[in-house]
């Protein structure tokens, strides 16, 4: 599959990213292993995980995706087929934030959950406004240095926090090459503006999180009754009226089009998107990973584009 280069990272990643957030929660381990196998036989080779993950499940602590990830990787000696992206920052029970010495810990701690050297992609999950950003940087230079990371980004950066990273970083190798914002059909202000025109002049890679709005790009969330579908569908009670229908009916009729599903449309107009270089999404069993895949041959036309952008 063709690759997109992931900003200036170095990295290349093909056009879709596989969100781990599910791994050890609402998919098994073994509904895990199945997603993540028939996501490199698809032939997409990017993952996204998080320290934090799945810390707000009950009885669980963080840790879980990266974990079962891990095990992952292992079983199928697959850490040179695959783009490793995990995060910093979120609170966990040994600490939380971008402080020097939190990161280093941290990261040790990433690398022996998920049992290998180092980490391609190592991201701020947020903006820690009690550190200064030069410290946090000095700490990631130093993993890069260290050999532990490979390329550094932020997620949920705002455009005065990114240029502000951005600034503070120069030419150095811990500047952030990547931005991981929250955007799809639904929620576009919190990238589109300051923080995309950014992105864009500063040459960085971006991968959207929450791609399918938790599920409801999908179209199996149409009113309140379809909301017992998931363990996420009570997240969905905003969406199943106004706008959100709207959405979806605009899915509905451009999918009709290209005997294409809702979610791989709304995959293929993130994909579109000029600045995006792949979005993130998670399955939790095989079959839904296998009837996202397409999503990346799904080329869709300016009028698809125009009836989608709502
Ligand atoms: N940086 C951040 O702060 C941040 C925050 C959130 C997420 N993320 C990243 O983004 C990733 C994606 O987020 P997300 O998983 O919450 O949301 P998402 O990708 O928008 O939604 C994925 C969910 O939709 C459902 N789904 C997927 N394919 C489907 C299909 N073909 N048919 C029916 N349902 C389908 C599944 O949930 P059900 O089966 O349970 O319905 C799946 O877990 C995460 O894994 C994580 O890596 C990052």
């Amino acid at each position: 599959m063709q690759k997109r280069a992931l900003g200036t990272s170095g990295l290349e990643i093909a056009p879709l990213v596989l969100g781990g957030n599910v791994f050890g929660w609402t998919a098994d381990r073994d509904a895990s292993f199945a997603v993540l196998d028939a996501f490199v036989d698809a032939g997409f080779n990017a993952v996204d995980t998080a320290d934090v993950y799945s810390r707000w499940a009950p009885g669980h602590q963080g840790g879980e995706s990266e974990t079962v990830l891990g095990e992952w990787i292992k079983a199928r000696k697959a850490r040179d087929r695959i783009v490793l992206i995990t995060k910093v920052g979120s609170e966990m029970p040994a600490g939380k934030g971008l402080k020097a010495a939190y990161i280093q810990s941290a990261c040790e701690a990433s690398l022996k959950r998920l049992g290998v050297d180092h980490i391609d992609l190592y991201f701020s999950h947020f903006p820690d406004k009690e550190t200064p950003i030069a410290e946090t940087l000095e700490a990631h230079q130093r993993l890069i240095a260290q050999g532990k990371v490979r390329a550094v980004g932020g997620s949920n950066y705002d455009a005065a926090n990114l240029k502000e990273a951005l600034d503070a970083a120069g030419g150095s190798r811990a500047r952030y090459t990547v931005l991981q914002p929250h955007y799809n059909l639904v929620v576009r202000d919190q990238f589109e503006g300051a923080l995309e025109h950014l992105c864009a002049k500063e040459g960085l890679g971006v991968i959207p999180y929450f791609a399918l709005a938790s599920g409801f790009l999908t179209g199996k969330y149409r009113s309140e009754s379809d909301l017992t579908k998931s363990a996420r569908g009570g997240r969905m009670k905003d969406l199943v009226k106004g706008r959100g229908l709207d959405i979806l009916g605009a899915l509905d009729k451009v999918s009709a089009r290209h005997n294409a599903t809702p979610a791989q449309v709304a995959l293929a107009w993130l994909m579109a998107r000029p600045g995006v270089t792949a979005p993130i999404a998670s399955a939790t069993t095989a079959a839904q990973l296998k009837e996202l895949a397409p999503a990346a041959a799904l080329s869709l036309t300016a009028e698809d584009i125009t009836e989608l952008t709502l």
